[in-house]
């Protein structure tokens, strides 16, 4: 597999992606109250409810910043006001740009784990991201058994076992974005697709092969954000050139 281990460098002054560039966005989410404050008044009426579900404080922070953070990032992309920026979602909750007679157009994802958020722009078409805290609690065998198909599950039970938790995280990621990128999320069959190593594309497997049409164009691609944590994007372009930005602190207060 084809793993991006970029330097993730400060965004320039003025943002511009051409038509099959990438954009990637590495983001804390651990930010201060007076930066809350000011992401939560880009928020709109329904996102404000969603925030207020949250039972656990940290979890409605960690939403609050990577739904602000995505409206400030789409806001320097599109020149809007993130408060003015309108989003529609899939029938499996995929979130996009609502475009007004194709203005706009630019398509996004994100993912968050462990205080740590992914987010990827581009112009080119469905794209869908997905980054893990690589921990110790998962029960890898169980969720193997459960997400990966038998060659995949093959090539994680060849490995050494050292090797193994970090693989399952990386794995796990690459079948991940591609159930975002389609936006299907977790009503997707996964255990009927491998994803091959290398170049990496979608594959049916025997349960499904009639379904190979449709996933044959999509390509997968590892990323590593940092120590600790696994990722993967995947979008329906093989050969897109990728920018690896990570937020500066307080940039949006500048
Ligand atoms: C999409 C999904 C796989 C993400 O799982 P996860 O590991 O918990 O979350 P991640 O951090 O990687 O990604 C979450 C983000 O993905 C985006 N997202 C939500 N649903 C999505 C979908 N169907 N496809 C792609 N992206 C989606 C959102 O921006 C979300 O973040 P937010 O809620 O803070 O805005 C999972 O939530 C899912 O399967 N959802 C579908 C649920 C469903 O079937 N609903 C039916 C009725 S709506």
């Amino acid at each position: 597999m084809n793993l991006l281990s970029p330097s993730w460098v400060s965004p320039p002054d003025k943002l511009t992606l051409s038509a099959s560039a990438v954009h990637l966005w590495l983001v804390r989410l651990d930010i201060s109250e007076e930066q809350s404050g000011q992401l939560a008044g880009w928020l709109s009426p329904d996102e404000h409810r969603r925030a207020e579900n949250f039972k656990f404080d940290q979890l409605r922070n960690h939403f609050i910043a990577a739904r602000g953070v995505l409206r400030f990032i789409l806001g320097q992309y599109l020149q809007l006001n993130p408060g003015q920026i309108l989003f529609r979602y899939g029938a499996f909750g995929k979130p996009a740009i609502e475009s007004f007679g194709g203005r706009n157009m630019l398509y996004f994802n994100l993912s968050h784990s462990n205080g740590l958020a992914l987010y990827a722009f581009t112009p080119g078409g469905e794209i869908g991201v997905d980054i893990e805290h690589v921990h110790e609690s998962a029960d890898i065998e169980q969720t193997a058994a459960i997400v990966f198909s038998d060659s995949e599950i093959t090539a994680l039970r060849a490995l050494p076992e050292e090797a193994r938790r970090p693989a399952f995280f990386q794995y796990w990621t690459r079948k991940e974005a591609f159930i975002k990128a389609t936006g299907e999320g977790f009503s997707f069959p996964l255990r009927s697709i491998d994803i091959q190593q290398s170049p990496g594309k979608v594959l049916a497997n025997a349960e499904s092969p009639e379904n190979q049409w449709q996933y044959g164009n999509w390509s997968i691609r590892d990323i590593c954000p940092m120590q600790g944590y696994a990722a993967a994007i995947a979008c329906r372009n093989d050969e897109y050139p990728v920018s690896f930005f990570r937020m500066p602190d307080m940039y949006f207060f500048e």
